[in-house]
């Protein structure tokens, strides 16, 4: 599989940190063309050398997603520079730990749902003249929360499960112009996503999960998406919980709830 992305172009959003950088880390050796973006400049420049060490060209777009004009002037950037788009990653994303009744102020959830949904929305949307021309790939970045409503992760889960809707949907819209929609979901993966955390009153929560350390790692993720993003495959579940909970849920809703509340019961337990 490794030959087929030489000379891809592949966009990755949220590819300072994360699955984002482990993605492009792993793409690296086989000759990609890497347009990276997120809005730390600093740390999207690290990971551009290093991935131009292991064998990729590379393009630095500091982007904020929750802005479309910044959206747009990514895809921008990339038909400039490399006149083609042959696959977009929608992964830049963030969280947030807080029951409903806690958050603070109401703009709270409108940011969320601008970065985690809006955000993917917008690249897809002016990305698609140009996957449509290079018969390309879509990858939409959810997560396991996205088949099930999570207790103090409400507006996490609801933009994942609107994530799923929207690219659901789209796939079908593609259908015969070539153009594939991978949804990806995993589980908890070690990134430092749960340090950025936001919390109640829309400050840096500083979590530390319990059982970070059996978290998969972001590398095995990333190995994952990218033979997905191959196989152009409909949906990938990382986990087995993940795989079996969506079965369960069908018979018994119930049980389902309940491991949701142990669930984050014991990763928020001190
Ligand atoms: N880690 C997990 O357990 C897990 C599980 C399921 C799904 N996911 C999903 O995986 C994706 C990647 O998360 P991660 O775990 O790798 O977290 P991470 O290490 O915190 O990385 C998040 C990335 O998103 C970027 N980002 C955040 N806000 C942004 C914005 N407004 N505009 C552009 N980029 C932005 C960050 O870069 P800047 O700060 O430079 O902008 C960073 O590169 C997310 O969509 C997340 O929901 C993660």
């Amino acid at each position: 599989m490794a030959h087929q992305w030489g000379q891809q172009v592949i966009i990755i959003t949220g590819a300072s940190s994360g699955i984002g950088k482990a993605l492009a880390y792993a793409l690296a050796p086989h000759s990609p063309r890497l347009v990276l973006a997120s809005r730390d400049r600093g740390r999207l420049e690290a990971v551009a050398k290093a991935c131009e060490r292991l064998g990729a060209t590379t393009l630095v777009v500091p982007t904020d997603v929750a802005d479309p004009q910044a959206c747009h002037d990514l895809i921008q950037a990339t038909i400039d520079t490399f006149s083609r788009l042959d696959v977009l990653v929608n992964n830049a994303g963030m969280s947030m730990w807080s029951n409903v009744e806690d958050i603070q102020r109401i703009e709270q959830f409108k940011h969320l749902l601008e970065v985690n949904f809006l955000g993917s929305v917008y690249c897809t949307k002016y990305a698609l003249p140009f996957l449509k021309q290079s018969h390309g790939r879509i990858v939409a970045i959810s997560s396991v929360t996205s088949f099930t409503g999570i207790p103090s992760h409400a507006i996490y889960s609801a933009s994942k499960h609107a994530m799923n809707g929207f690219f659901e949907s789209l796939r079908i819209e593609l259908d015969g112009t070539g153009v594939s929609v991978t949804i990806v979901a995993p589980d908890f993966v070690q990134t430092e996503i749960f340090e950025r955390s936001l919390g109640a009153d829309g400050h840096t929560l500083g979590l530390h999960l319990r059982g970070y350390d059996s978290f998969l790692r972001s590398e095995a993720c990333a190995a994952i998406i990218i033979q997905a993003m191959a196989r152009r495959k409909r949906l990938v579940v990382t986990s087995l919980r993940g795989k079996l909970g969506r079965w369960v849920k069908l018979c018994w809703p119930q049980a389902i709830d309940w491991i949701a509340r142990r669930g984050v019961e014991e990763v928020l337990r001190k």
